[in-house]
């Protein structure tokens, strides 16, 4: 057996000469899969000590280019989350933090697992090209105040080749693995401002508060050690965030949210928006969140969501209410309440997968009005499939056996678990 992973496993410091000629013999294919997936098996078994962790994040980090951008009044401001369901944050918290007048440019994923990525959700603007250099994306910022595009090959490969690795071997769910990941991609991002959005719960990588605050805190405090600012906000992961998943009915959903609707995806946002602003402009928090309120509500951040998404290429029909409607309205098939109760359960990873499934036939996105904890009436719809197509019994099978309503009351989850800062 290789060196470094018997040391991982007699949890023996590794040190960051051992990490960097490991991870480089990874990517120059002198180190196997298998060794690498071993590797990865007896972190997620063992893990790291911070020390260790912390040498991972640099020696991934400097697998590849690390970003500067040109200076502007306020530090650039971006934002990650862990992973999640009906997670559209970022189409919200990208256009408030802009038109509060902080630069924002964000690099982000597709699909992962059964969570949902924001370059597949900008891509339902018809038209819109994500996939651009940060030449461009500057050109965006220095247009419209906030760009977001897809990952460039050039940052963090090692993150790249490891992530892909990990998911093939479900060796996803690991601390060290975890924070080494997003971190990594957040320092070579360019940014100086960070607001980490850290899920927990049944539908989370992390599914303990306590690991999820674990992981928050070793994520900032690598951050500041690198000179950063940031900030962790735990937020519940145990229902989807906002009230569709997937495809165009959850974009739709981010543009309500932004002319007025709201909902634990408004509310959340807002939250992420707010410290985004207080730590770029270096106001207090009531101030931020007095700014990204009023932005959200007088509708200036709904018209910098409209100058992105021009700005980017896309068309701007989502942005019509009857298109809208149109697309909520398309109801092709519900599961329904067997009996009178109280939410107990919603089985995400599951629902995250059906969605995908769904969405991968046409269709427009999957309904669930309620959330952990809220009364539910015999035969109420749990989740209703939204699209022009003919939904498949089986999906309706599976969904169904997603959802778990207890007869006993059941107390409602906290949106928000902790900060950690
Ligand atoms: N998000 C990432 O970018 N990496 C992980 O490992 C998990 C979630």
């Amino acid at each position: 057996m290789n060196e470094i992973i018997e040391k991982v496993m007699r949890k023996e410091e590794l040190g960051e000469p051992l990490l960097k000629e490991w991870i480089e013999g990874f990517l120059a294919g002198k180190v196997g899969k298998d060794e690498m997936t071993e590797f990865l098996k007896a972190v997620c078994k063992f893990s790291l000590s911070e020390k260790d962790g912390s040498a991972l994040t640099k020696v991934m980090v400097e697998s590849g280019e690390t970003l500067s951008f040109k200076k502007r009044a306020y530090p650039y401001a971006d934002k990650h989350s862990t992973g999640g369901l009906a997670d559209s944050t970022t189409l919200i918290v990208a256009p408030i933090v802009a038109a509060a007048g902080v630069p924002f440019l964000k690099m982000s994923g597709r699909k992962l697992g059964h969570t949902g990525g924001t370059i597949d959700k900008l891509e339902k603007f018809k038209g819109l090209n994500p996939e651009m250099s940060i030449a461009a994306a500057e050109k965006v910022v220095d247009e419209v105040g906030a760009a977001v595009i897809a990952q460039s090959k050039e940052l963090v490969p090692a993150d790249k080749a490891l992530y892909k690795l990990r998911d093939e071997t479900g060796t996803v769910k690991s601390l060290p693995l975890i924070a080494s990941s997003v971190v990594s991609k957040k320092l070579a991002s360019g940014a100086d401002v960070f607001c980490l959005d850290v899920k927990t719960g049944n539908g989370a990588f992390m599914e303990g508060v306590e690991d999820s605050v674990a992981l928050a805190e070793w994520m900032v405090k690598i951050l500041k050690s690198h000179g950063k600012k940031a900030v962790a906000v735990i937020s519940d992961m145990n229902a989807p965030l906002g009230d569709y998943i997937g495809g165009e009915a959850e974009v739709s959903d981010a543009i309500d949210c932004l002319s007025g609707k709201q909902s634990r995806l408004s509310e959340l946002s807002l939250i992420l928006s707010s410290k985004l602003i207080s730590l770029a402009k270096g106001v207090s928090e009531d101030a931020g969140a007095e700014e990204a309120t009023r932005l959200l509500r007088s509708g200036e951040a709904l018209k910098k969501l409209m100058e992105i998404v021009r700005a980017e290429g896309g068309e701007l029909s989502l942005f019509s209410e009857e298109k809208r409607k149109e697309i909520f309205a398309a109801d092709v098939g519900s599961v329904f309440a067997e009996k009178s109760g109280y939410l107990k359960k919603i089985d995400c990873v599951s629902l995250g997968g059906i969605a995908r499934k769904f969405e991968e036939k046409g269709g427009n996105g999957i309904f669930v009005p309620f959330k952990i904890g809220d009364p539910i009436e015999k035969g109420a719809a749990l989740a209703v499939l939204k699209g022009k197509i003919e939904a498949d019994p089986s999906i309706l099978r599976e969904l169904s056996a997603c959802f778990d309503v207890s007869k006993t009351p059941v107390d409602p989850l906290p949106l928000v678990y902790g900060i950690v800062d």
